[in-house]
């Protein structure tokens, strides 16, 4: 395929379908929604408004890192604080698919409707590409095509009209289309990083205290193995704890998990044999948050484990 005139045709069509109307669309910072902003922006300009919702889930700092490239390339990013909305659906929630269909809810029903109503967008630009379709029709993947799978038709309930641009491309593609664009190495060559954010990455109930556990050893771990170029590496928060001693005291402090895989799709992953002395650095420091007494490391493929724990 011939990306440059990719992007000539993406851009025209987008243009076409908009007219003179509004488009709105979500921004996470991943490489698909900053290349539907960025092809957007092109078509549309400030007929184009782009929200970057922070539900509370996010990694330290990432909802103004985000916003700032973008402002830096000259395109606006209205940045929506719905941590209270996310932290008040998550409440009392352990079950991993109703975590999973709170934030969707809260997303599509509560942030992005108002949204779209206080904008009056009639045209929602999605990330959607080709490997998610084809995993949604081979009912691999759940979370995709979301309207639709909570019982949303867009058009019906909010009256707007969705334009996939990426639709025909594949992950490489869209990297190829995301560096053509000029956007950063930061957005280009970003890790995997799921929707359902940290929360994907706490076992049982999510709340502040807990995000701010896992987000300090998320730091840690991509600080740390940000190096291997392995597929993706996280820490994940158990709901389970341990007794240790700090101090000289006893103590029953929680557990982080750490997960380094390689993989070429996330389809089918192994565990990357890391240096021992990777390993020891990482359990320091992760050690040293308060309250986690134990570190780690998750030796399973996938399968038989998912990449994710929730
Ligand atoms: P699993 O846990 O299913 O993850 O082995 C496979 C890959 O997908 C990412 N992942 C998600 N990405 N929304 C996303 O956009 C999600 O709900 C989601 N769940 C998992 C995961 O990080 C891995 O790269």
């Amino acid at each position: 395929m011939n990306y440059k005139t990719f992007i000539t045709e993406q851009v025209e069509a987008i243009r076409r379908s908009v007219g003179d109307g509004i488009a709105i669309n979500a921004l996470s910072g991943g490489v698909d929604s900053s290349v539907v902003t960025v092809l957007a922006h092109r078509a549309l300009g400030r007929q184009l408004k782009t929200i970057f919702v922070d539900n509370a889930l996010m990694r330290a700092g990432e909802p103004r890192r985000v916003v700032k490239v973008f402002q830096d390339m000259g395109i606006p990013v209205e940045l929506v604080d719905a941590r209270k909305q996310f932290l008040q659906a998550l409440k009392g929630l352990t079950d991993p698919e109703e975590k999973r269909e709170a934030i969707t809810r809260t997303f599509y029903r509560d942030v992005f409707a108002k949204a779209v109503k206080r904008t009056r967008a009639t045209f929602l630009l999605h990330g959607t590409i080709l490997t998610d379709i084809e995993e949604t029709v081979a009912g691999i993947k759940r979370q995709h095509n979301i309207l639709a799978q909570i019982g949303i038709d867009p058009q019906k309930t909010y009256g707007y009209q969705v334009l996939e641009p990426l639709a025909t491309l594949r992950k490489d593609g869209v990297r190829r289309v995301a560096g053509l664009l000029g956007l950063p190495s930061s957005i280009t060559g970003r890790i995997p990083f799921p929707g359902p954010a940290l929360a994907a990455r706490i076992v049982g109930e999510v709340t502040e205290a807990k995000l701010a556990t896992v987000r300090a050893a998320t730091a840690i771990v991509e600080e740390e193995l940000q190096d291997t170029g392995a597929f993706q590496y996280l820490a994940v928060l158990l709901n389970d704890y341990a007794t240790g001693i700090r101090k000289g005291k006893r103590e029953f402090g929680q557990i982080i998990v750490v997960r380094c895989i390689d993989s070429v799709d996330a389809r089918q992953a192994t565990v990357r044999e890391l240096p021992w002395r990777t390993l020891h650095r990482l359990t320091r420091r992760i050690t040293a948050i308060p309250g986690v007494n134990r570190c780690l490391y998750d030796l399973t493929p996938k399968p038989p484990a998912t990449v994710e724990y929730v």
